[in-house]
């Protein structure tokens, strides 16, 4: 790992983006920090703060209490609805078209990505707007559901199918990943030739073995993070610093290379 000043780094990592003919992008609650998201730990306050989060991320606490877990999540969304992303996104999508091939791989359930316009995105931890009923996971369309005026308690409707009570589709704790997109996700890292890891404290299993996985199979790993976390011994280049911030250089400095036909 290089410790030298931001610039170097940027070049550097300007130089592993530019040779790289697949670029995965992976994305953590830092991501959104600058669009007013709080991360999930940060999400505890208010009404939340004197709920442990086994109580309001598990499948035991929302049959506990319901409304209160039901509450908790639509709230997040009417959040999310009223956040805008940040230039980082904009970057982010601006990168798809200036590298052959780019996906990004997402713990966050914001959705925020896709509405900056990447196209490419893969939902590792569910989506806020997704919804399906707790016992068969029969899909319940969204749009049905009400966002509340108030981080208040709301009960959830009733599956029209099996009767049970349906429930955000995004993934609580003890329970398994999406097969689908997990596979995806796994075969990206093992053949991507450069991944940028942004915003994550890469403390969330299984997502938290990606860079490792990517490092194992040969690629160039870029974090971008202004604090050191877990992942930082698996990157090859460290940019310490917001997304917001870095992603739009990282990619004017691309745009720059690519202009002196610097592509590999
Ligand atoms: N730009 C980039 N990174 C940032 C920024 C920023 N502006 N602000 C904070 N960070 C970094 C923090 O330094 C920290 O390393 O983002 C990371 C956020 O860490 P966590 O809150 O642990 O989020 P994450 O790694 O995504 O794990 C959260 O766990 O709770 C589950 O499913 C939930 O997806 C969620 C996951």
């Amino acid at each position: 790992m290089l410790k030298t000043d931001g610039a170097l780094l940027a070049s550097r990592a300007t130089r592993v983006l530019l040779a790289a003919e697949r670029v995965l992008v992976t994305t953590g609650a830092g991501m959104s920090r600058e669009s007013g998201i709080p991360t999930f730990r940060d999400a505890l306050t208010g009404l939340w703060a004197r709920y442990d989060p086994e109580e309001l991320a598990t499948e035991a606490g929302f049959r506990r209490h319901p409304a209160r877990v039901f509450g908790w999540y639509a709230w997040r969304r009417r959040l999310v609805r009223a956040a805008v992303p940040h230039a980082g996104y904009h970057a982010l999508v601006a990168l798809e078209r200036l590298v052959p091939s780019l996906a990004i791989v997402t713990q966050n359930v914001d959705g925020l990505h896709r509405r900056a316009g990447s196209r490419r995105v893969l939902e590792l931890h569910g989506s806020l707007e997704r919804f399906s009923c707790v016992d068969a996971r029969h899909p319940f369309p969204g749009d049905a559901i009400p966002l509340p005026e108030a981080d208040t308690e709301c009960e959830p409707p009733h599956c029209p199918q099996c009767g049970s009570r349906v429930r955000p589709d995004v993934v609580w704790f003890h329970e398994t990943l999406p097969e689908r997109v997990t596979t995806e996700a796994w075969d990206l890292a093992a053949s991507c030739q450069a991944m940028l890891v942004v915003g994550t404290s890469g403390l969330v299993h299984p997502a938290a073995q990606l860079p490792f996985i990517a490092r194992d199979a040969g690629a160039m790993v870029i974090e971008v993070n202004p604090d050191p976390t877990e992942v930082s011994t698996a990157a090859h280049i460290v940019c310490r610093g917001p997304a917001g911030t870095i992603l739009p250089a990282l990619v004017a400095a691309l745009r720059e290379g690519e202009g002196e036909g610097a592509r590999a």
